[in-house]
Protein backbone atom coordinates (compact mmCIF):
# COMPACT_ATOMS: atom_id res chain seq x y z
CA UNK A 1 0.00 0.00 0.00
CA UNK A 2 1.63 3.30 -0.74
CA UNK A 3 1.36 6.76 0.36
CA UNK A 4 -2.13 8.34 0.66
CA UNK A 5 -3.59 10.61 -1.83
CA UNK A 6 -6.42 12.30 -0.14
CA UNK A 7 -8.91 15.02 -1.61
CA UNK A 8 -9.61 17.99 0.52
CA UNK A 9 -13.61 17.72 -0.22
CA UNK A 10 -16.34 15.58 -1.55
CA UNK A 11 -17.02 16.60 -4.74
CA UNK A 12 -20.07 18.30 -5.84
CA UNK A 13 -19.11 20.31 -2.67
CA UNK A 14 -22.20 21.08 -0.89
CA UNK A 15 -23.02 24.57 0.68
CA UNK A 16 -21.56 24.80 3.97
CA UNK A 17 -22.76 27.00 6.37
CA UNK A 18 -20.87 25.86 9.55
CA UNK A 19 -19.56 22.64 9.93
CA UNK A 20 -20.43 22.64 13.35
CA UNK A 21 -24.02 21.54 12.27
CA UNK A 22 -23.33 19.32 9.41
CA UNK A 23 -22.23 16.12 11.96
CA UNK A 24 -20.66 13.09 9.88
CA UNK A 25 -22.82 9.91 11.17
CA UNK A 26 -20.96 6.62 10.75
CA UNK A 27 -22.90 3.77 10.04
CA UNK A 28 -26.46 2.65 8.66
CA UNK A 29 -28.03 0.85 11.69
CA UNK A 30 -30.74 1.65 13.91
CA UNK A 31 -28.20 4.09 15.88
CA UNK A 32 -26.88 6.02 12.90
CA UNK A 33 -30.31 6.06 11.26
CA UNK A 34 -32.20 7.62 14.04
CA UNK A 35 -29.46 10.37 14.94
CA UNK A 36 -29.92 11.72 10.99
CA UNK A 37 -33.68 11.42 11.40
CA UNK A 38 -33.41 13.71 14.72
CA UNK A 39 -30.30 15.70 13.69
CA UNK A 40 -32.62 16.44 10.35
CA UNK A 41 -35.95 17.31 12.49
CA UNK A 42 -33.85 19.84 14.37
CA UNK A 43 -32.29 21.75 12.03
CA UNK A 44 -28.92 20.37 11.34
CA UNK A 45 -27.55 18.90 8.32
CA UNK A 46 -26.29 15.76 8.82
CA UNK A 47 -24.49 13.49 5.97
CA UNK A 48 -24.97 9.21 6.33
CA UNK A 49 -22.17 7.20 5.70
CA UNK A 50 -22.42 3.71 5.41
CA UNK A 51 -19.86 0.95 4.10
CA UNK A 52 -22.34 -1.13 2.08
CA UNK A 53 -25.70 -0.03 1.58
CA UNK A 54 -27.77 1.89 3.47
CA UNK A 55 -30.10 -1.55 3.94
CA UNK A 56 -27.11 -3.82 5.58
CA UNK A 57 -26.86 -3.86 8.95
CA UNK A 58 -26.80 -5.57 12.23
CA UNK A 59 -29.96 -3.95 13.15
CA UNK A 60 -31.82 -5.51 9.94
CA UNK A 61 -31.36 -9.08 11.21
CA UNK A 62 -32.11 -8.17 14.66
CA UNK A 63 -35.73 -10.54 15.39
CA UNK A 64 -36.35 -10.46 19.41
CA UNK A 65 -37.56 -6.30 19.86
CA UNK A 66 -36.96 -3.52 21.64
CA UNK A 67 -37.71 -3.55 25.81
CA UNK A 68 -39.21 -0.77 26.96
CA UNK A 69 -41.73 -0.24 30.12
CA UNK A 70 -45.30 0.40 28.75
CA UNK A 71 -47.42 -3.17 30.37
CA UNK A 72 -49.81 -2.12 33.16
CA UNK A 73 -48.21 -4.45 35.51
CA UNK A 74 -45.01 -2.89 34.38
CA UNK A 75 -42.77 0.47 35.52
CA UNK A 76 -39.18 1.76 33.77
CA UNK A 77 -37.92 1.07 37.52
CA UNK A 78 -38.48 -2.57 37.09
CA UNK A 79 -36.96 -2.06 33.70
CA UNK A 80 -33.80 -0.71 35.33
CA UNK A 81 -34.05 -3.17 37.79
CA UNK A 82 -34.35 -6.15 35.10
CA UNK A 83 -31.24 -4.67 33.58
CA UNK A 84 -28.95 -4.10 36.63
CA UNK A 85 -29.80 -7.71 38.01
CA UNK A 86 -29.11 -9.20 34.15
CA UNK A 87 -25.77 -6.84 34.43
CA UNK A 88 -23.98 -8.93 37.15
CA UNK A 89 -23.21 -6.31 39.02
CA UNK A 90 -21.45 -4.35 36.41
CA UNK A 91 -24.38 -1.79 35.22
CA UNK A 92 -23.66 1.95 35.75
CA UNK A 93 -27.06 2.24 37.89
CA UNK A 94 -27.00 6.07 35.83
CA UNK A 95 -26.52 4.88 32.70
CA UNK A 96 -29.33 2.26 33.13
CA UNK A 97 -31.97 4.83 34.64
CA UNK A 98 -31.17 6.75 31.07
CA UNK A 99 -31.92 3.70 28.63
CA UNK A 100 -35.17 2.38 30.78
CA UNK A 101 -36.64 5.67 31.91
CA UNK A 102 -36.19 7.01 28.32
CA UNK A 103 -37.16 4.44 26.88
CA UNK A 104 -41.00 5.07 26.23
CA UNK A 105 -40.26 8.76 24.68
CA UNK A 106 -38.28 6.66 22.15
CA UNK A 107 -40.70 4.24 21.60
CA UNK A 108 -43.11 7.54 21.09
CA UNK A 109 -40.19 8.61 17.76
CA UNK A 110 -40.42 5.31 16.32
CA UNK A 111 -44.06 5.33 16.32
CA UNK A 112 -44.23 8.93 15.09
CA UNK A 113 -41.85 7.95 12.58
CA UNK A 114 -43.96 5.22 11.42
CA UNK A 115 -42.82 1.63 12.86
CA UNK A 116 -45.43 -0.53 12.41
CA UNK A 117 -45.43 -2.40 15.79
CA UNK A 118 -47.34 -5.27 16.69
CA UNK A 119 -50.61 -4.27 17.91
CA UNK A 120 -53.31 -6.80 20.09
CA UNK A 121 -56.53 -4.86 20.54
CA UNK A 122 -55.35 -1.72 19.92
CA UNK A 123 -52.35 -1.62 21.99
CA UNK A 124 -48.70 -2.22 21.28
CA UNK A 125 -48.00 -6.12 21.59
CA UNK A 126 -46.09 -7.02 24.72
CA UNK A 127 -43.99 -10.25 24.46
CA UNK A 128 -41.67 -12.19 27.04
CA UNK A 129 -38.02 -12.86 27.31
CA UNK A 130 -35.12 -14.29 29.23
CA UNK A 131 -34.36 -12.54 32.37
CA UNK A 132 -37.60 -9.94 32.10
CA UNK A 133 -40.02 -9.90 34.95
CA UNK A 134 -42.47 -8.06 32.89
CA UNK A 135 -43.97 -9.05 29.27
CA UNK A 136 -42.59 -5.66 27.85
CA UNK A 137 -40.63 -7.09 24.18
CA UNK A 138 -42.13 -4.80 21.28
CA UNK A 139 -42.07 -6.01 18.35
CA UNK A 140 -43.14 -5.52 14.36
CA UNK A 141 -43.79 -7.82 11.84
CA UNK A 142 -43.81 -10.78 14.28
CA UNK A 143 -40.01 -11.58 14.68
CA UNK A 144 -39.16 -8.79 11.47
CA UNK A 145 -38.24 -5.80 14.25
CA UNK A 146 -34.85 -4.85 12.96
CA UNK A 147 -36.25 -5.39 9.35
CA UNK A 148 -39.21 -3.20 10.24
CA UNK A 149 -37.59 -0.39 12.28
CA UNK A 150 -34.09 -0.67 9.64
CA UNK A 151 -36.69 0.20 6.58
CA UNK A 152 -38.82 2.43 7.84
CA UNK A 153 -36.31 4.25 9.11
CA UNK A 154 -34.56 4.00 6.49
CA UNK A 155 -37.15 5.38 3.90
CA UNK A 156 -37.86 8.48 5.76
CA UNK A 157 -34.48 9.40 6.01
CA UNK A 158 -34.36 9.00 1.76
CA UNK A 159 -37.60 11.34 1.78
CA UNK A 160 -36.34 13.73 4.12
CA UNK A 161 -33.28 13.89 1.43
CA UNK A 162 -30.46 13.07 4.15
CA UNK A 163 -27.09 13.39 2.45
CA UNK A 164 -26.34 9.14 2.11
CA UNK A 165 -22.64 7.84 0.97
CA UNK A 166 -22.97 4.32 0.41
CA UNK A 167 -19.87 2.19 -0.30
CA UNK A 168 -18.12 4.45 2.29
CA UNK A 169 -16.02 3.10 4.51
CA UNK A 170 -13.85 5.16 7.58
CA UNK A 171 -10.56 4.72 7.08
CA UNK A 172 -9.14 7.01 10.12
CA UNK A 173 -10.03 9.52 12.96
CA UNK A 174 -7.76 12.24 14.35
CA UNK A 175 -7.68 14.83 16.90
CA UNK A 176 -4.23 15.06 16.82
CA UNK A 177 -4.86 18.83 15.96
CA UNK A 178 -7.84 19.51 18.13
CA UNK A 179 -11.37 18.89 16.17
CA UNK A 180 -11.84 15.38 14.58
CA UNK A 181 -10.17 14.79 10.89
CA UNK A 182 -11.88 11.82 9.48
CA UNK A 183 -10.85 9.78 5.98
CA UNK A 184 -13.20 8.16 4.10
CA UNK A 185 -12.48 5.77 1.15
CA UNK A 186 -15.65 5.35 -1.54
CA UNK A 187 -15.61 2.61 -3.70
CA UNK A 188 -14.26 3.91 -7.03
CA UNK A 189 -13.58 7.31 -6.00
CA UNK A 190 -10.69 6.96 -3.81
CA UNK A 191 -10.43 9.26 -0.48
CA UNK A 192 -11.43 12.24 1.15
CA UNK A 193 -10.31 13.66 4.37
CA UNK A 194 -13.29 15.65 6.02
CA UNK A 195 -12.20 17.88 8.82
CA UNK A 196 -14.09 20.53 11.25
CA UNK A 197 -16.90 18.65 11.51
CA UNK A 198 -18.61 16.85 14.57
CA UNK A 199 -18.52 12.95 14.07
CA UNK A 200 -20.89 10.18 15.37
CA UNK A 201 -19.66 6.85 15.40
CA UNK A 202 -22.48 4.64 14.90
CA UNK A 203 -20.88 1.58 13.59
CA UNK A 204 -22.14 -1.44 15.52
CA UNK A 205 -20.11 -4.44 16.61
CA UNK A 206 -17.43 -7.02 16.00
CA UNK A 207 -19.65 -10.71 16.34
CA UNK A 208 -19.23 -11.55 13.03
CA UNK A 209 -15.13 -11.73 13.53
CA UNK A 210 -15.83 -15.20 15.65
CA UNK A 211 -15.99 -18.23 12.82
CA UNK A 212 -19.85 -18.79 14.53
CA UNK A 213 -21.93 -15.63 14.76
CA UNK A 214 -25.59 -14.55 14.10
CA UNK A 215 -24.33 -11.34 13.23
CA UNK A 216 -24.30 -10.42 9.10
CA UNK A 217 -20.59 -10.12 7.76
CA UNK A 218 -20.63 -6.37 8.30
CA UNK A 219 -20.32 -6.64 11.87
CA UNK A 220 -16.29 -6.82 12.19
CA UNK A 221 -15.58 -4.00 14.80
CA UNK A 222 -13.41 -1.76 12.33
CA UNK A 223 -15.01 1.44 14.06
CA UNK A 224 -13.82 0.09 17.69
CA UNK A 225 -10.36 -0.11 15.84
CA UNK A 226 -10.36 3.02 14.45
CA UNK A 227 -11.12 4.66 18.13
CA UNK A 228 -8.67 2.87 19.46
CA UNK A 229 -6.29 3.41 16.93
CA UNK A 230 -6.77 7.34 17.34
CA UNK A 231 -6.22 7.56 21.08
CA UNK A 232 -10.17 6.43 22.33
CA UNK A 233 -10.78 4.83 25.74
CA UNK A 234 -12.46 1.22 25.35
CA UNK A 235 -14.10 -0.03 28.30
CA UNK A 236 -15.93 -3.82 28.49
CA UNK A 237 -14.04 -5.50 25.73
CA UNK A 238 -13.75 -8.93 27.49
CA UNK A 239 -18.06 -9.53 27.07
CA UNK A 240 -19.04 -10.84 24.26
CA UNK A 241 -22.18 -12.05 24.33
CA UNK A 242 -23.09 -15.36 23.10
CA UNK A 243 -26.71 -16.08 21.65
CA UNK A 244 -27.82 -19.70 23.10
CA UNK A 245 -29.86 -20.94 20.31
CA UNK A 246 -28.45 -20.53 16.66
CA UNK A 247 -29.79 -22.14 13.25
CA UNK A 248 -26.78 -25.35 13.73
CA UNK A 249 -26.55 -27.60 10.61
CA UNK A 250 -23.82 -28.16 8.74
CA UNK A 251 -23.13 -25.43 5.76
CA UNK A 252 -26.03 -23.26 6.89
CA UNK A 253 -25.80 -19.78 8.27
CA UNK A 254 -25.57 -19.33 12.00
CA UNK A 255 -29.18 -17.60 11.74
CA UNK A 256 -30.76 -16.41 14.71
CA UNK A 257 -33.48 -18.52 16.31
CA UNK A 258 -35.10 -15.66 18.28
CA UNK A 259 -35.19 -16.04 22.02
CA UNK A 260 -38.97 -14.89 22.16
CA UNK A 261 -39.63 -18.56 20.63
CA UNK A 262 -38.38 -19.93 24.54
CA UNK A 263 -40.70 -16.78 25.56
CA UNK A 264 -43.64 -18.69 23.73
CA UNK A 265 -42.34 -21.88 25.57
CA UNK A 266 -40.23 -23.48 23.17
CA UNK A 267 -37.96 -26.46 25.23
CA UNK A 268 -34.09 -26.97 24.54
CA UNK A 269 -33.61 -30.68 24.31
CA UNK A 270 -31.12 -33.27 23.69
CA UNK A 271 -31.01 -35.38 20.38
CA UNK A 272 -33.19 -37.81 22.37
CA UNK A 273 -35.45 -34.80 22.73
CA UNK A 274 -34.68 -34.75 27.11
CA UNK A 275 -34.75 -31.65 28.21
CA UNK A 276 -31.92 -30.81 30.02
CA UNK A 277 -32.41 -27.20 31.81
CA UNK A 278 -35.25 -28.81 33.83
CA UNK A 279 -34.27 -29.09 37.59
CA UNK A 280 -30.95 -27.27 36.52
CA UNK A 281 -31.80 -23.75 36.04
CA UNK A 282 -34.04 -22.02 38.37
CA UNK A 283 -35.46 -20.42 34.97
CA UNK A 284 -35.17 -23.27 32.86
CA UNK A 285 -35.34 -21.79 29.09
CA UNK A 286 -35.61 -18.30 30.38
CA UNK A 287 -32.57 -17.75 32.05
CA UNK A 288 -29.65 -15.41 31.05
CA UNK A 289 -28.24 -16.30 28.12
CA UNK A 290 -24.58 -17.30 29.35
CA UNK A 291 -25.99 -19.73 31.35
CA UNK A 292 -28.09 -21.34 29.01
CA UNK A 293 -24.92 -21.05 26.45
CA UNK A 294 -22.68 -23.01 29.29
CA UNK A 295 -25.29 -25.72 29.83
CA UNK A 296 -26.00 -26.58 25.71
CA UNK A 297 -21.95 -26.67 25.53
CA UNK A 298 -22.01 -29.17 28.66
CA UNK A 299 -24.75 -30.82 26.76
CA UNK A 300 -22.87 -31.30 23.39
CA UNK A 301 -19.86 -32.01 25.32
CA UNK A 302 -21.46 -35.34 26.77
CA UNK A 303 -23.39 -36.36 23.72
CA UNK A 304 -20.62 -35.55 21.29
CA UNK A 305 -23.01 -33.82 18.59
CA UNK A 306 -22.88 -30.37 17.30
CA UNK A 307 -25.95 -29.66 18.36
CA UNK A 308 -29.34 -29.77 20.65
CA UNK A 309 -32.78 -29.14 19.72
CA UNK A 310 -35.00 -26.59 20.39
CA UNK A 311 -38.71 -28.01 20.33
CA UNK A 312 -41.60 -25.82 19.49
CA UNK A 313 -43.91 -28.32 18.57
CA UNK A 314 -46.05 -27.59 21.75
CA UNK A 315 -46.88 -24.02 20.46
CA UNK A 316 -50.17 -24.07 17.86
CA UNK A 317 -48.97 -24.05 14.49
CA UNK A 318 -51.08 -20.72 13.51
CA UNK A 319 -49.19 -18.76 16.54
CA UNK A 320 -45.38 -20.09 15.33
CA UNK A 321 -46.51 -18.81 11.70
CA UNK A 322 -47.82 -15.53 12.54
CA UNK A 323 -45.37 -14.71 15.40
CA UNK A 324 -42.51 -16.02 13.45
CA UNK A 325 -42.77 -15.68 10.27
CA UNK A 326 -38.49 -14.81 9.32
CA UNK A 327 -37.81 -18.14 11.49
CA UNK A 328 -40.78 -20.10 9.57
CA UNK A 329 -39.59 -19.19 6.08
CA UNK A 330 -35.90 -19.63 6.90
CA UNK A 331 -36.39 -23.29 8.45
CA UNK A 332 -38.37 -23.95 5.45
CA UNK A 333 -35.75 -23.38 3.21
CA UNK A 334 -33.73 -26.34 5.18
CA UNK A 335 -37.22 -28.46 4.90
CA UNK A 336 -38.35 -28.13 8.57
CA UNK A 337 -41.70 -26.94 9.54
CA UNK A 338 -41.19 -25.74 13.55
CA UNK A 339 -44.30 -26.60 14.49
CA UNK A 340 -43.36 -30.61 13.53
CA UNK A 341 -39.83 -30.81 14.02
CA UNK A 342 -37.55 -30.12 16.50
CA UNK A 343 -35.03 -27.28 15.57
CA UNK A 344 -30.89 -28.00 15.73
CA UNK A 345 -29.14 -25.12 17.38
CA UNK A 346 -26.23 -23.97 18.92
CA UNK A 347 -24.39 -21.37 20.26
CA UNK A 348 -22.89 -17.85 18.04
CA UNK A 349 -20.98 -15.51 18.96
CA UNK A 350 -24.10 -12.30 19.52
CA UNK A 351 -23.52 -8.79 20.85
CA UNK A 352 -20.29 -6.63 21.49
CA UNK A 353 -21.06 -5.53 24.93
CA UNK A 354 -17.86 -3.30 25.35
CA UNK A 355 -16.93 -0.74 22.99
CA UNK A 356 -15.56 2.85 22.69
CA UNK A 357 -15.91 3.98 26.36
CA UNK A 358 -19.05 7.31 26.59
CA UNK A 359 -20.59 8.92 29.52
CA UNK A 360 -24.22 9.47 29.52
CA UNK A 361 -24.19 11.69 26.86
CA UNK A 362 -22.40 10.14 24.31
CA UNK A 363 -19.32 11.69 24.42
CA UNK A 364 -16.15 9.57 23.65
CA UNK A 365 -12.44 10.70 24.95
CA UNK A 366 -12.26 11.97 21.81
CA UNK A 367 -13.13 15.67 21.25
CA UNK A 368 -15.74 16.12 18.81
CA UNK A 369 -16.28 12.43 18.59
CA UNK A 370 -19.63 11.18 19.89
CA UNK A 371 -20.33 6.88 19.55
CA UNK A 372 -23.67 5.60 20.14
CA UNK A 373 -25.25 2.51 19.67
CA UNK A 374 -23.06 -1.52 19.53
CA UNK A 375 -20.12 0.32 19.07
CA UNK A 376 -20.09 2.47 22.31
CA UNK A 377 -19.63 1.16 25.75
CA UNK A 378 -22.42 3.20 27.76
CA UNK A 379 -21.85 1.03 30.72
CA UNK A 380 -25.81 -0.16 30.18
CA UNK A 381 -25.12 -3.86 29.97
CA UNK A 382 -22.50 -4.30 32.42
CA UNK A 383 -20.91 -7.92 32.40
CA UNK A 384 -24.34 -9.21 30.60
CA UNK A 385 -27.00 -7.35 28.31
CA UNK A 386 -30.41 -8.05 28.89
CA UNK A 387 -32.02 -9.20 25.97
CA UNK A 388 -33.48 -6.39 23.28
CA UNK A 389 -32.08 -3.48 24.81
CA UNK A 390 -29.45 -3.46 22.63
CA UNK A 391 -31.77 -1.92 19.79
CA UNK A 392 -33.23 1.02 22.61
CA UNK A 393 -29.46 1.38 23.43
CA UNK A 394 -29.10 2.92 19.81
CA UNK A 395 -32.07 4.86 19.89
CA UNK A 396 -31.31 6.45 23.86
CA UNK A 397 -28.23 7.38 23.40
CA UNK A 398 -28.48 8.32 19.85
CA UNK A 399 -30.97 10.90 21.00
CA UNK A 400 -28.51 12.14 23.70
CA UNK A 401 -25.84 12.50 20.78
CA UNK A 402 -28.20 14.41 19.19
CA UNK A 403 -29.16 16.93 21.90
CA UNK A 404 -24.89 17.30 22.26
CA UNK A 405 -24.68 17.97 18.81
CA UNK A 406 -27.06 20.70 19.10
CA UNK A 407 -25.48 21.92 22.23
CA UNK A 408 -21.92 20.57 22.68
CA UNK A 409 -20.26 21.05 26.07
CA UNK A 410 -17.03 19.44 27.24
CA UNK A 411 -16.96 15.88 29.03
CA UNK A 412 -16.43 12.28 28.57
CA UNK A 413 -16.38 8.69 30.19
CA UNK A 414 -15.31 8.25 33.54
CA UNK A 415 -12.00 6.84 34.07
CA UNK A 416 -12.41 2.88 34.29
CA UNK A 417 -10.95 1.41 37.46
CA UNK A 418 -8.53 -0.81 35.73
CA UNK A 419 -6.42 0.17 32.75
CA UNK A 420 -4.43 -2.05 30.34
CA UNK A 421 -2.56 -0.57 27.70
CA UNK A 422 -2.07 -2.04 24.01
CA UNK A 423 1.01 -1.44 22.31
CA UNK A 424 0.80 -1.02 18.48
CA UNK A 425 3.60 -0.72 16.29
CA UNK A 426 3.80 -0.81 12.48
CA UNK A 427 3.79 -4.20 10.94
CA UNK A 428 4.74 -5.64 7.64
CA UNK A 429 1.20 -4.30 5.95
CA UNK A 430 0.16 -7.51 4.19
CA UNK A 431 -3.10 -7.06 5.17
CA UNK A 432 -5.48 -9.98 2.91
CA UNK A 433 -8.69 -9.81 4.55
CA UNK A 434 -9.29 -13.18 2.78
CA UNK A 435 -6.90 -15.21 4.68
CA UNK A 436 -7.14 -12.95 8.02
CA UNK A 437 -10.45 -13.10 8.96
CA UNK A 438 -10.80 -16.89 8.71
CA UNK A 439 -7.54 -17.24 11.16
CA UNK A 440 -9.15 -14.59 13.46
CA UNK A 441 -12.64 -15.96 13.35
CA UNK A 442 -11.11 -19.32 14.48
CA UNK A 443 -8.66 -18.47 17.15
CA UNK A 444 -11.47 -16.52 18.76
CA UNK A 445 -13.77 -18.94 18.37
CA UNK A 446 -11.62 -21.83 19.99
CA UNK A 447 -10.20 -19.97 22.51
CA UNK A 448 -11.77 -16.44 23.17
CA UNK A 449 -15.58 -18.31 23.35
CA UNK A 450 -17.98 -19.18 25.95
CA UNK A 451 -15.73 -20.51 27.95
CA UNK A 452 -11.83 -19.32 28.46
CA UNK A 453 -8.99 -19.83 30.29
CA UNK A 454 -5.33 -18.39 31.04
CA UNK A 455 -3.85 -20.56 28.77
CA UNK A 456 -5.79 -20.47 26.02
CA UNK A 457 -6.00 -16.82 26.14
CA UNK A 458 -2.76 -16.03 26.01
CA UNK A 459 -1.90 -18.31 23.33
CA UNK A 460 -4.74 -16.59 21.31
CA UNK A 461 -3.17 -13.15 21.96
CA UNK A 462 0.40 -14.44 21.19
CA UNK A 463 -1.06 -15.69 17.67
CA UNK A 464 -3.01 -12.28 17.38
CA UNK A 465 -0.04 -10.62 18.01
CA UNK A 466 1.98 -12.30 15.01
CA UNK A 467 -0.82 -12.19 12.57
CA UNK A 468 -1.18 -8.32 13.41
CA UNK A 469 2.69 -8.29 12.61
CA UNK A 470 2.06 -9.93 9.44
CA UNK A 471 -0.72 -7.09 8.77
CA UNK A 472 -0.54 -3.97 10.22
CA UNK A 473 0.32 -0.89 8.03
CA UNK A 474 3.77 0.32 7.55
CA UNK A 475 4.59 3.26 8.81
CA UNK A 476 2.39 5.94 7.41
CA UNK A 477 -0.34 4.14 5.93
CA UNK A 478 -3.44 3.16 6.70
CA UNK A 479 -5.11 0.23 8.16
CA UNK A 480 -6.91 -1.91 6.02
CA UNK A 481 -9.87 -4.75 7.54
CA UNK A 482 -7.35 -7.20 8.11
CA UNK A 483 -5.79 -5.20 10.56
CA UNK A 484 -8.52 -3.91 12.07
CA UNK A 485 -10.18 -6.79 12.56
CA UNK A 486 -7.10 -8.66 13.95
CA UNK A 487 -6.51 -5.25 16.31
CA UNK A 488 -9.96 -5.83 17.60
CA UNK A 489 -9.78 -9.71 18.37
CA UNK A 490 -6.27 -8.75 20.29
CA UNK A 491 -8.18 -6.11 23.07
CA UNK A 492 -11.08 -8.33 23.20
CA UNK A 493 -8.67 -11.16 23.92
CA UNK A 494 -6.44 -9.10 26.23
CA UNK A 495 -9.65 -7.94 28.05
CA UNK A 496 -10.62 -11.53 28.83
CA UNK A 497 -6.99 -12.47 29.84
CA UNK A 498 -6.89 -9.58 32.34
CA UNK A 499 -10.20 -10.39 33.91
CA UNK A 500 -9.17 -12.89 36.00
CA UNK A 501 -13.07 -14.07 37.47
CA UNK A 502 -16.13 -15.50 35.69
CA UNK A 503 -19.12 -12.64 35.31
CA UNK A 504 -21.55 -12.31 33.34
CA UNK A 505 -21.22 -13.24 29.78
CA UNK A 506 -16.74 -13.49 30.50
CA UNK A 507 -16.31 -17.03 32.12
CA UNK A 508 -13.01 -18.16 32.45
CA UNK A 509 -12.90 -22.46 33.62
CA UNK A 510 -9.83 -21.35 35.53
CA UNK A 511 -11.52 -18.62 38.08
CA UNK A 512 -15.16 -20.19 37.52
CA UNK A 513 -16.80 -17.41 40.36
CA UNK A 514 -16.65 -13.50 40.70
CA UNK A 515 -13.91 -12.08 42.57
CA UNK A 516 -15.17 -9.11 44.39
CA UNK A 517 -11.69 -7.18 43.60
CA UNK A 518 -13.03 -7.40 39.79
CA UNK A 519 -16.31 -6.19 40.13
CA UNK A 520 -15.24 -2.59 38.60
CA UNK A 521 -14.76 -1.71 34.71
CA UNK A 522 -11.79 -2.92 32.74
CA UNK A 523 -10.47 0.28 30.29
CA UNK A 524 -7.75 -0.73 27.20
CA UNK A 525 -6.21 2.10 25.63
CA UNK A 526 -3.21 2.46 23.82
CA UNK A 527 0.27 2.92 24.65
CA UNK A 528 3.14 1.18 26.47
CA UNK A 529 2.42 -2.08 28.17
CA UNK A 530 1.48 -1.70 31.77
CA UNK A 531 -1.81 -2.68 33.64
CA UNK A 532 -3.10 -1.70 36.63
CA UNK A 533 -5.33 1.04 38.76
CA UNK A 534 -5.72 4.12 37.08
CA UNK A 535 -3.38 7.31 39.43
C1 LIG B 1 -33.35 -12.57 20.00
O1 LIG B 1 -34.31 -12.31 19.28
O2 LIG B 1 -33.24 -13.63 20.58
C2 LIG B 1 -32.24 -11.56 20.14
C3 LIG B 1 -32.70 -10.37 20.85
C4 LIG B 1 -31.52 -9.64 21.43
O3 LIG B 1 -30.38 -10.01 21.19
O4 LIG B 1 -31.75 -8.70 22.19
Amino acid sequence: MGPHKVQEAFEPPKPVSDPAHQPLIIGSGIAGLFVALRCRELGLRPTLVTKTTLEESNTRYAQGGIATALGDDDSVELHWQDTRNAGDGLVDPEAARVLTFEAPARIADLVRFGVPFDTVDGKIALGREAAHSRARILHAGGDATGFQVEETLRSRALAEGIEVLERTVLRSVDVSTGGPTVILSTHGRGEVRVAGRPIVLATGGAGSLYRQSSNPSVATGDGIAIAFRAGALLTDMEFVQFHPTAFAREGAPRFLITEALRGEGALLTTLRGERFLKGRLAQGELSTRDVVCRAICDELGHSGAGWVLLDATAIPRDRLFARFPTVCRFLATYGLDPSRDPIPVAPAAHYTIGGVATDLEARTSLPGVLACGELASTGVHGANRLASNSLLEGLVFGERAVRQLLHPAPGGPKPPARLVRIRLDPGEGHDEPGRILPRVGELLWAQVGIVRNGPGLAEAGRELGRIQRECEPRSGELAGRGANATLTARIITRAALAREESRGAHYRSDFPRPRAAWRRTLGIAMGARRAGPLA
